[in-house]
């Protein structure tokens, strides 16, 4: 496996307009490209933050049996209605995955919520809660070790994330690698793999594609041992 890749920016299923302002999905490229390298058909994919429900709806699409938790109800009910085995996704908050009747899991890929280190409403919880930048990293860890249990060992769990560039008065946040050191208190880090965006129309604008400073993302590769 190579360790980046290169992938045009565009998502290539529609989405309604009322979410056109906030579309945080990710690029379907992105969990197809894992998901054909990591599983098979019928194993059990999994994303804690589900979100817009790509990863679950290319895993579907893909003969795979898709499974999520997503905490923003409309998100929730838009991935529900997009997917066939509607009972595959789970109203809910991630930092209580423990409590959920999850399946057995083959595979994990997701992108979590993220947050700048200046921030002080922890993301996490629908930013209805105070919380440093360390809270949120902590919790994130504690998702991924409650995660853990549910895993079948050799199982890879691809988490997309980026570094926030310094923006205004928002200073670095060096997030990719903050999460790949949390995260790897509960798993095994293996490798990342940098995934860069090709703007389609090639034209410079000197604007990144996804409004972080980056052209690029991480795509950190962790094992169940
Ligand atoms: C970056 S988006 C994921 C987008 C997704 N990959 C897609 O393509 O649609 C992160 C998602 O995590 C959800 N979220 C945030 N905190 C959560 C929590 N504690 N439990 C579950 N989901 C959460 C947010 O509502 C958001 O939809």
């Amino acid at each position: 496996m190579k360790t980046y890749i290169i992938l045009p920016n565009i998502k290539r299923s529609p989405i309604p307009e009322e979410f056109q302002d906030d579309d945080v999905r990710s690029a379907e490229f992105l969990p197809e490209y894992f998901i054909e390298h990591f599983t098979q058909p019928g194993d059990t994919v999994f994303d804690p933050f589900a979100g817009f429900g790509t990863t679950l709806l290319v895993a579907e699409r893909m003969k795979r049996i898709p499974f999520g938790i997503e905490a923003d109800e409309r998100r929730y009910e838009y991935t529900r209605s997009k997917l066939a085995m509607k009972d595959n996704i789970i109203l809910g908050d991630s930092r209580q995955l423990d409590t959920f009747p999850l399946p057995a899991i083959d595979f994990v890929f997701t992108s979590p919520i993220f947050m700048g280190s200046d921030e002080t409403k922890n993301p996490l919880s629908g930013f209805k809660e105070d919380g440093t930048y360390q809270v949120y990293l902590d919790q994130i860890q504690d998702i991924f070790r409650k995660l853990s249990e549910f895993l079948n060992p050799g199982a890879k769990v691809v988490v997309e994330v980026f570094n926030l560039a310094p923006k205004g008065t928002r200073p670095m946040t060096l997030l990719a690698w903050d999460m790949t050191y949390a995260i790897s208190k509960a798993l095994r880090f293996e490798r990342e793999i940098i995934a860069c965006w090709q703007e389609v129309d090639e034209e410079d604008t000197g604007e990144t594609p996804m409004d972080v400073g980056y052209d690029h993302h991480y795509c950190l590769v962790f094992v169940k041992e």
